[in-house]
């Protein structure tokens, strides 16, 4: 890393002065650089969920989240949504640039040649109970893939980790549709490969032996749309644990597993899938009052799911993109005065005009308008963070790959504040 900036801060303890350099980054917050901290004055920083701590240096995304921006690679995520498809932005992530006319038809291919997955993983998922949450069985055939696909193991040959990447991103479809396939009883659909990556996976989803499943530009365009908004977030939880999981030389399969497993949670990924269950709880408009002095009561655990980000404190740019996606879905399909969607757009209305989600800086995130969109495409909301899962994939593998680039990597080991007892003698079980 070059440090062009000459600002430093003081630290002063107990008389003696340090010296911290001030490093800056193309845009967004300079960093104070720590990293001498403890030899230099025996002491750790305590910040627990990281919220000002930069945990590493990237050049994927960004995001300003005063103003509500989002940019892969420099462009903007609005620009990207109506202008991209998800393959050439899983090319923007992996390789920093948008792709040429003959790059983007070969990584295409690439893509393409690896949909299937290996006969074997089809037992595999049969090992699980029909009931089970996609999100499990999803965690655990990608873990499983470190199984399967031993010639892309290797972390330090950049021609492997380039091969897992692409098997990850190709396979992950079909994965989800398998989960999904299973959950119904019906039986899994093999990808057909003379169709595009959105499409392809509706019709994984979608389609019976016995029935085709008919596609519409509109659908895929809308599901390709998802993709492309949830496919990468700079140092979110899932992405910083793949980070972690990956700096120990764990291989890509096993840390884009322990990523899904953190993407479940129904603070991250599994938000969505909350959000649309509330929105079906309140049921009607005459309940939103009630609903949202719960969310503001100090002492109810209730929040307004869908609500409110650890960056975006201005409308989340994805759910903007959402919203337009949302509408045009739902008028295609003719239930554009379903319930759900009313009450949602009568509860974003009431919470932008209430002052305690104005002073919290509380706008509604992506998760608020996707769950509408899938449902009406025809999917359960045990299949919204699946479906976060197989487009934060490209996300998580970029940041996992430029992790392996950077040749100051490090193993990821935070230190601790410890509170606990100190040494204790032990007594034997008799005398306790
Ligand atoms: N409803 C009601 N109040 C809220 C909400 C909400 N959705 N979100 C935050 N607040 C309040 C908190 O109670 C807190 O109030 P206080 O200052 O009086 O204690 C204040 O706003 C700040 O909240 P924090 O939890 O400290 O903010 P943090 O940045 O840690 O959390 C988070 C962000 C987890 C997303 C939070 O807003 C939340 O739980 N939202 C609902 C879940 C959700 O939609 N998650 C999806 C995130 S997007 C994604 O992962 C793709």
């Amino acid at each position: 890393m070059q440090n062009n900036n000459k600002k430093k801060v003081l630290l002063e303890i107990n008389n003696n002065k340090f010296d911290l350099p001030i490093i800056s980054g193309s845009t967004g917050p300079e960093v104070i650089d720590i990293r001498t901290l403890y030899k230099i004055s025996n002491l750790f920083t305590f910040d627990p969920g990281f919220t000002s701590t930069a945990s590493c240096e990237s050049s994927i995304t960004f995001i300003d989240g005063d103003k509500g921006k989002l940019l892969y690679r420099g462009f903007d995520i609005a620009e990207l949504a109506i202008k991209s498809n998800f393959l050439e932005v899983c090319y923007l992530l992996l390789y920093g640039n948008l792709p040429k006319k003959d790059q983007l038809f070969d990584f295409t291919q690439r893509v393409t040649r690896h949909t299937m997955l290996h006969e074997q993983m089809i037992y595999f998922f049969r090992g699980f109970r029909r009931d089970a949450h996609p999100m499990a069985i999803i965690c655990g055939v990608q873990g499983a893939m470190s199984s399967f696909y031993h010639d892309s193991l290797d972390i330090n040959d950049p021609w492997q980790r380039e091969v897992a990447s692409i098997r990850m991103i190709a396979k992950l479809p079909t994965i989800v549709a398998y989960a999904y396939k299973y959950s119904t009883g019906q039986p899994f659909v093999y990808p057909n490969n003379s169709l595009d990556y959105a499409e392809n996976f509706l019709h994984m989803c979608f389609s019976v032996p016995a029935e085709k499943y008919k596609s519409n530009p509109v659908l895929n365009k809308a599901m390709d749309r998802i993709f492309i908004l949830h496919a990468d977030h700079e140092q979110n939880a899932s992405t910083s644990t793949v980070r972690l999981a990956g700096s120990s030389g764990a291989n890509p399969f096993a840390c884009i597993a322990a990523g899904i497993a953190c993407l479940w949670g129904p603070a991250h990924g599994g938000a969505n899938e909350a959000c649309l269950d509330m929105l079906k709880e309140i049921g009607s408009i005459d309940r939103i009052p009630e609903f949202i002095s719960r969310a503001k009561d100090k002492n109810d655990p209730f929040r307004l799911m869908g609500f409110g980000h650890r960056v975006y404190k201005n409308f989340d740019p994805r759910a903007k993109v959402m919203k337009e996606s949302a509408d045009e879905v739902l008028n295609l399909l003719g239930i554009n005065n379903n319930k759900t969607l009313q009450v949602a757009k009568e509860l974003e209305k009431i919470a932008l005009e209430d002052d305690y989600f104005i002073e919290k800086k509380l706008y509604p995130n992506v998760d608020f308008y996707s769950g509408i969109i899938l449902e009406a495409m025809g999917f359960p909301t045990s299949m919204f963070t699946p479906i976060f899962a197989l487009a934060r994939t490209v996300g998580w593998i970029s940041h996992w790959i430029e992790m392996h680039s950077d040749p100051e990597k490090k193993i990821g080991r935070p230190r601790q504040l410890y509170t606990g007892s100190l040494e204790k003698k032990f007594i034997n079980i008799k005398d306790r």
